[in-house]
């Protein structure tokens, strides 16, 4: 491991490697007026929400880290005290990075990065029409953390006004691959939320999982559930009894089941198809011709765990102590 105090490298090294890791961050494209009507648009990726109610956002225009000048946008914030910020979507990545060239003050970033200004229903500061999310704030405070090159200007806003286009929602919510963000990561990449990269996790709401150190270690040794697996089982509120898997086994046994191909390629067959049930069946039979094949019990458990089904994975990794 590296272990880095600030004081140990030069800050723009700090600066690189702390961007490495606090990553992806969301960017906040940010569009403020001059005290004498100039607009001015330019992105920010420290950023985040941090309340609801009321809802407050934050985001840094630091000082530039070559001379410790300060940005045009934390200059307006001081002189009007009103912003608009919007999310960046994947369409208007390479506008938003046009925008952040650093131009004169006097130079309308609307107009060098082709994005439409449309006019705000509460602050004066312009929208921009290209994205979906647009948020009408104004400035609670600004928190600085120093005067040199690089150091954070924390501007704290209050969001007075949302406005959502309506394609990117679905049942009342803004649908991830609809409205197909993009965060900031380290040097000049970039990552895109959509297809394969958006994923679900339960939240454990008010169920309070068993935890690691209630998982049999023939489970935590296994080599082939994970550790997310694990977290999975770990997650489970309690622990099928041996009574109850059982039962699970008399009943699954109960119903008949026709092999296509042989035993080992229908169990992969349906592993592509997440159909856990019939491997867990295949599993059974598998394991009647030879009692140390444990294998496809665990692949079966992990299937039914990627699948969110807990109380079957429990079921059939604890087949193996009743076999
Ligand atoms: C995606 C992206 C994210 C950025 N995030 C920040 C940031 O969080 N803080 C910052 O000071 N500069 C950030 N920058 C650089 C500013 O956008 C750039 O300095 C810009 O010229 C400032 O414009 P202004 O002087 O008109 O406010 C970012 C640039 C890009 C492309």
């Amino acid at each position: 491991m590296l272990h880095i105090e600030p004081k140990d490298v030069t800050v723009p090294e700090f600066h690189k490697l702390l961007l490495g890791g606090v990553a992806p961050r969301p960017i906040a494209l940010v569009s403020t007026l001059s005290k004498d009507g100039r607009p001015n648009l330019s992105p920010y990726s420290f950023f985040n929400a941090f309340g609801a109610n009321p809802p407050i956002i934050a985001f840094s225009p630091a000082r530039r880290g070559r001379d410790a000048s300060l940005k045009d946008t934390y200059n307006n914030l001081i002189d009007t005290k009103e912003c608009v910020v919007q999310a960046v979507t994947y369409s208007m990545v390479e506008q938003i990075s046009l925008a952040s060239s650093e131009y004169p003050s006097d130079v309308d970033e609307f107009i060098k990065s082709g994005l439409t200004p449309i006019k705000s229903d509460i602050v004066k500061p312009y929208r921009v029409e290209e994205s979906p999310f647009q948020m009408e704030c104004k400035l609670l405070e600004i928190k600085s953390y120093g005067e040199k090159g690089g150091s954070a200007n924390l501007a704290v806003c209050e969001v007075l006004k949302l406005h959502i286009k309506n394609e990117v929602m679905k049942d009342g919510n803004i649908e991830p691959n609809l409205i197909d963000l993009v965060a900031r990561m380290s040097a000049n990449y970039y990552c895109r939320a959509n297809g394969e990269s958006i994923f679900v996790v339960e939240k454990p709401g008010s169920n309070i999982g068993v935890g690691f150190d209630n998982i049999p270690e023939f489970i935590k040794h296994s080599e082939i559930y994970s550790a997310n697996d694990l977290a999975k089982f770990a997650g489970i509120s309690s622990i099928p009894t041996i009574e109850e898997v059982k039962k699970f086994k008399t009943e699954l046994e109960k119903e008949s089941f026709q092999i296509n191909l042989s035993l080992e390629k229908d169990f992969f067959e349906y592993q592509n198809l997440n159909d856990y049930k019939r491997m867990l069946k295949i599993s059974l039979l598998l394991l009647s011709k030879n009692k140390d094949d444990k294998k496809y019990l665990e692949y079966t458990a992990k299937c039914a765990l990627q699948n969110n089904d807990k109380e079957f994975a429990w079921k059939t990794a604890l087949l193996q102590n009743i076999i």
